[in-house]
């Protein structure tokens, strides 16, 4: 175990988790001041995808879709993003809300253009632990996270969506790999509307009625002990709604990660364990709704944090690896009673249609779900 975690050097062999990260094994944690106070909450501009033509003709008058699997993920063939007009970019902002992830291959984007192109989707984010203004730089890691979970609270490995502890958790984020090694280090996306439709009905009730615990605490500590920079800002917890409305497709996904969230504000202690380990069951067996991405130098990824979780594919390789992403901010995450799940949608738009042929064929209108 190479790691190199400061609170290592402060326990025995035979320690164990959690107590590796008290402030007083590591004076790094317990000594810092973050120079940058809390965030407030803000209105971001109406999202780009809504503004977009929901057939996306400019956007497939020059880029030829091809879907991954059926639940999530589309791969964008003979399109450079460098190219796109402000247009094209809202159908792709469009198809990012509706596939969750687009990715691109052979990428001629540079880093400048990069953050230019992300401006056209709103303001741009900053991690807590990120030092340049405009974006981040996401380094491989010859660790294996599950040999790092040994020692440290948060589960840096685990499904997450980026900073989804922020009172305004990030909507797109966009990454572009620059370097990277023949093999290792794919990334992996679920849906989360995939997510919430695997529920049982009864679930999804009890699960509506919740807000998930996103916390920065645990990776605020991490942050200081393994990465060696001071988070900017202290750590926050923020209670979000366990089912989110996406704004633009107006569907129920899933927001429960098991990378940043704790627990759930309306349960017990061991009611909250409990559920939590049900999800992290979930979304580990949810095969259904996944695709697992292997990076190319040029590959770009862009997805929406507000109906996809992610993560690395544990492992360690040895080669470079670097990536640059950009991540604009979404909106406070809400949930509208009113909205409907991916496949309660699909339900009533194909009894809609079947009605309407039957209706056209003089068939008598039955009003049932197909
Ligand atoms: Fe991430």
């Amino acid at each position: 175990m190479s790691a190199g975690l400061e609170s290592l050097k402060h326990i025995s062999p035979d320690s164990g988790f959690p107590i590796a990260i008290h402030p007083h094994f590591s004076p790094k944690i317990r000594d810092h001041v973050p120079p940058e106070p809390l965030r407030k909450e803000i209105v971001p501009d109406k999202d780009r995808g809504s503004f977009a033509d929901p057939e996306k003709k400019a956007l497939f008058s020059v880029a030829k879709p091809v879907a991954l699997t059926e639940s999530i993920g589309t791969l964008l063939e003979n399109v450079q993003l460098s190219q796109l007009t402000p247009q094209q970019l809202d159908e792709l902002a469009l198809l990012v809300n509706e596939r969750g992830v687009v990715f691109f291959r052979n990428q001629d984007l540079t880093t400048e253009q990069q953050v230019k192109l992300f401006e056209h989707y709103g303001i741009l984010d900053r991690h807590p632990a990120q030092k340049d203004v405009k974006h981040v730089v996401i380094r491989g890691s010859t660790e294996d996270h599950r040999e790092i979970n040994k020692y440290t609270p948060w589960p840096s490995g685990e499904w997450h969506a980026d900073t989804s502890f922020e009172i305004n958790p990030p909507s797109y984020s966009l990454l572009r790999m620059e370097e990277h090694p023949p093999v290792g280090g794919d990334t992996a996306w679920i849906s989360g509307y995939g997510l919430y439709d695997a529920l049982s009905d009864s679930m999804k009730k009890f699960v509506e009625g919740l807000h998930a615990v996103h916390t920065s605490r645990l990776q605020y500590d991490t942050i200081l002990d393994l990465w060696g920079v001071g988070p900017n800002r202290p750590p926050i917890d923020s209670h979000h709604p366990a089912v989110r409305t996406h704004p633009v497709t107006g569907l129920k996904a899933l927001n429960v990660n098991t990378g940043f969230v704790t627990g759930f504000a309306e349960l017990k202690k061991f009611e909250s364990d409990k559920l939590l380990e049900f999800f992290q069951y979930h979304l580990h067996s949810a095969d259904d709704h996944s695709v697992r991405w292997k990076w190319d130098v040029g590959s770009v990824a862009m997805w929406d944090n507000r109906c996809v979780l992610h993560r690395v594919i544990p492992g360690s390789y040895e080669a470079p690896r670097r990536g640059i992403r950009t991540t604009v901010f979404g909106e406070k995450p809400f949930y509208d009673p009113a909205s409907e799940g991916r496949a309660e949608r699909e339900r009533r738009l194909k009894a809609a249609t079947n009605g309407q042929s039957k209706e056209s064929n003089g068939e008598k209108l039955i009003n049932t779900p197909a």
